[in-house]
């Protein structure tokens, strides 16, 4: 049987796969859905990246495939109404990457609030003349309110943290179990209350540009962003605008409208902080990704219930 693997994966999970199977691995690289489809062509499971657009066309065009297992938590490149119709399982990569991802997010929180570029970049030019009392104020984050928008694995994880700096945590989220919690705001009122706000929801229809021009100005003036999701939460020309007024102080991301762009007025700025989608990037996280996404693809092809379906055709 055999398997198709989008890009080499960290760990010997794929070594292992070939024991069993005949596996083929893509050198990494952006793929149209017709060059993904040629690639796929007769395999039984697919491993996939969430770049690769895994759609209609491509699932239509691969009439052996039994199986797509993305090596993402996230499922946004893939169109999961056809897989089901045409019964092919799905597979995601979730809890894995929660605390790398988290990480990240701090690591992204605190480099934009001390404006960590800005100084080293000063460094850098040889611009550091001795300790000044007005060097590079930041803002400090005890008692500041954190917003955080989606209010799952990843967004509970960032919220621990916050704890930690002495952050008060807001959150919002659509499921209704959540929304007992003292914590919990509806979006826009999220929106107005905090200084930070962090989207941790995934890009799904109803979430797109979610943060557009009329809800980023409910954010108070000075208000900074964060985004480790998706970029198509966010309406990135309206983030410049934003940003560009003043109304924002900052925004700090790892994801981006269209990604692997980045918008021309994003790179421009100096209040803002990005990163190459490296939310999940850790050995351990990395490599936890791929035994995940293997043990999926291997049980699918076994007759076993994989550990994290997506989509579970009846
Ligand atoms: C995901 O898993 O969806 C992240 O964006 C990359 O790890």
């Amino acid at each position: 049987m055999e398997i198709a693997v989008t890009a080499p994966l960290p760990g010997d999970g794929l070594e292992q796969l070939s024991k069993r199977y005949s596996v083929r691995v893509r050198s990494p690289g952006l793929l149209a859905p017709a060059a993904l489809t040629e690639f796929i062509g007769d395999a039984a499971g697919a491993i996939t990246l969430l770049a690769d657009p895994v759609n209609g066309e491509v699932l239509s065009g691969c009439p052996g495939l039994r199986v797509v297992a993305n090596y993402a938590v996230g499922y946004n490149n893939i169109d999961l109404d056809m897989a089901r119709r045409l019964g092919i399982w799905v597979t995601n990569t979730p809890d894995v990457l929660t605390d790398a991802t988290a990480d990240l997010t701090w690591a992204l929180l605190l480099a934009l609030t001390r404006r960590l570029r800005e100084a080293e970049d000063l460094l850098r030019a040889g611009r550091f003349l001795g300790w000044q009392p007005e060097l590079l104020l930041g803002l400090g984050l005890q008692d500041q309110a954190l917003g955080i928008v989606g209010f799952g694995r990843i967004g509970k994880a960032v919220a621990r943290r916050a704890e930690a700096f002495g952050m008060q945590v807001l959150f919002t989220d659509p499921s209704p179990d959540l929304q007992d919690d003292p914590r919990y705001l509806p979006l826009e009122e999220l929106l107005a209350a905090s200084t930070v706000v962090s989207l941790h929801c995934p890009a799904a229809a109803g979430t797109e540009h979610l943060l557009d021009a009329r809800r980023l100005a409910l954010l108070p003036k000075g208000a900074y962003l964060i985004n480790t999701a998706r970029g198509q939460l966010v309406d990135e020309a309206a983030l410049v605008r934003a940003l560009a007024s003043g109304h924002l102080a900052g925004a700090g991301l790892d994801v981006y409208e269209n990604e692997p762009q980045v918008h021309p007025g994003l790179l421009a700025r100096n209040d803002v902080v990005l990163l190459p989608h490296i939310g999940s990037a850790t050995v351990t996280a990395r490599t936890a990704m791929a035994d995940l996404a293997v043990a999926n693809l291997a049980a699918v092809l076994e007759g076993r219930q994989p550990p994290t379906p997506v989509v579970a055709p009846g």
